[in-house]
């Protein structure tokens, strides 16, 4: 039987691990430098979580989860998103009542039954934030900064910040009806799918990719004229911050997002060299979402990018992983008693922490010398009688081609592996 990987899943290689690693550790890093603590949380949950907390109307609960029956006939749903999850924590274990802000940042993996395509699949990876406690326009631009430091960190250049409001409680019903209203009267020419979020949710119609529905709505009323004196200010102040910050960003009224618990600042990280599936990542304010899973009113503000579009992104633009700073050995030993005395050698020198590999399979010494070029170790050392004999070996820098003669002696190689 010849078993393959369910459709629209991956597996992350050896070769491709360094960048996936490096993409990590940026993200781990400016969490930190940012002041975000790692969370961590279940892979399932209680499908009504995602039903009640990214909404009902949406396609991820639509048409897009992995969900489950389990024995005991609970519905579970495999995490779609992160901001759910999060908030059901907080709640759950009361990190609200803690100091403020809560800030928590992700590094999971998520799922949803899509249509599989070049940067969208059924399982992806997400590094998320969402920071807990301030409504204030300066909370939503730290969040937008620490998204554009990672983009930046990873030396990915062509991606533009795009950015909207789409009011609040007090302001989007008036909104929402004059969407409605202008929509109404282009019933005839709308998608199936759009006649349908007319009632449900009209402000996703401004987010159909279909050229026809595109077309009505690039006339339809803005978010941005619409919004009440509060959520206008608010808009005003983040644009100002982000604008003083060196920020780039468009304006941009279809920027909606998919998810139902946004209010008020919404955005997009959108790159233009990675195909259809161009947003690197998004996010927005949802200052309804802890009360709304049976917490206090706590405001909101968070962002995910997807991993894997950032990679995509590294490689469209060529930005260079940094070479690893550490170097390593191979110890050849050429039969006989070196074998042993490379085998001990080498053990000596992972205790000191240096990394190190002898030959384990009895191959010719030039078969080893192939195998330490293509496993990208960055010294060589070859030993046999000569070098027993002598106590010193020639220990080779694989990159540069010097040579040096050194005591064979663990303490004498660990200092010389840099
Ligand atoms: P989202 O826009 O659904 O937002 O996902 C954020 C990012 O995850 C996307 O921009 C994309 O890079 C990546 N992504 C999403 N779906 C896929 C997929 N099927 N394949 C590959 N990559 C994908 C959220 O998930 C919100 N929870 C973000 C958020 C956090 N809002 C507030 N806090």
């Amino acid at each position: 039987m010849n078993i393959k990987k369910p459709r629209g899943t991956s597996d992350i290689l050896p070769a491709e691990i360094p960048a996936w690693r490096f993409v990590e550790e940026v993200c781990r890093r400016q969490a930190a430098i940012y002041g975000f603590s790692e969370i961590r949380f279940p892979t399932f949950e209680c499908t009504e979580l995602f039903a009640r907390g990214v909404g009902g109307t949406t396609d991820i609960v639509q048409k897009e989860m992995y969900t489950f029956t389990d024995k005991d006939e609970r519905s579970m749903t495999l995490r779609p998103e992160g901001t759910a999850c999060v908030c059901r924590s907080v709640v759950e274990n009361g990190l609200y009542a803690g100091a403020l802000p809560l800030k928590l940042f992700y590094l999971s993996n998520f799922f949803r039954y899509e249509k599989p395509q070049a940067g969208r699949t059924r399982e992806f990876f997400q590094f998320g934030c969402e920071c807990f406690g301030p409504s204030t326009p300066q909370a939503d631009a730290e969040a937008i900064l620490l998204g554009d430091s990672v983009i930046r960190g990873l030396g990915i250049k062509g991606c533009v910040l795009h950015l909207n409001s789409i009011g609040c409680a007090d302001c989007r019903p008036a909104y929402r009806a004059a969407l409605k209203e202008y929509f109404a009267s282009h019933y005839d020419e709308l998608c199936d799918t759009c006649r349908s979020r007319l009632e449900t949710n009209p402000l996703r119609i401004l987010d159909c990719k279909s050229p026809v529905c595109s077309a009505i709505a690039d006339g339809a009323p803005r978010t941005t004229d619409h919004l009440c004196e509060n959520c206008r200010a608010h808009y005003e102040e983040l644009k100002s911050i982000l604008a003083q910050s060196g920020v780039e960003y468009v304006e941009d009224p279809r920027c909606v997002r998919g998810l139902d618990y946004y209010t008020g600042t919404v955005f997009e990280f959108v790159h233009g060299g990675i195909g259809a599936q161009s947003a690197l990542g998004g996010g927005g304010r949802y200052n309804g979402l802890i009360a709304e899973l049976g917490g206090p009113e706590l405001p909101a503000i968070g962002f995910a990018l997807g991993l894997s579009r950032l990679i995509m992104a590294m490689e469209a633009e060529k930005a260079p992983l940094p070479a690893s700073g550490e170097g390593s050995l191979y110890i050849a030993p050429l039969g006989g008693d070196a074998v042993t005395a490379a085998t001990l050698l080498c053990q000596q020198l992972r205790t000191r922490g240096v990394k190190c590999e002898t030959d384990i399979t009895g191959r010719s010494a030039k078969a080893q010398l192939k195998y330490a070029d293509k496993s990208g170790h960055t010294y060589v050392a070859v030993i046999g009688t000569d070098e027993l004999a002598a106590g010193k070996c020639e220990l080779k820098n694989l990159r540069t081609g010097e040579k040096t003669i050194i005591a064979l002696d663990a303490d004498s190689l660990a200092a010389a592996i840099k």
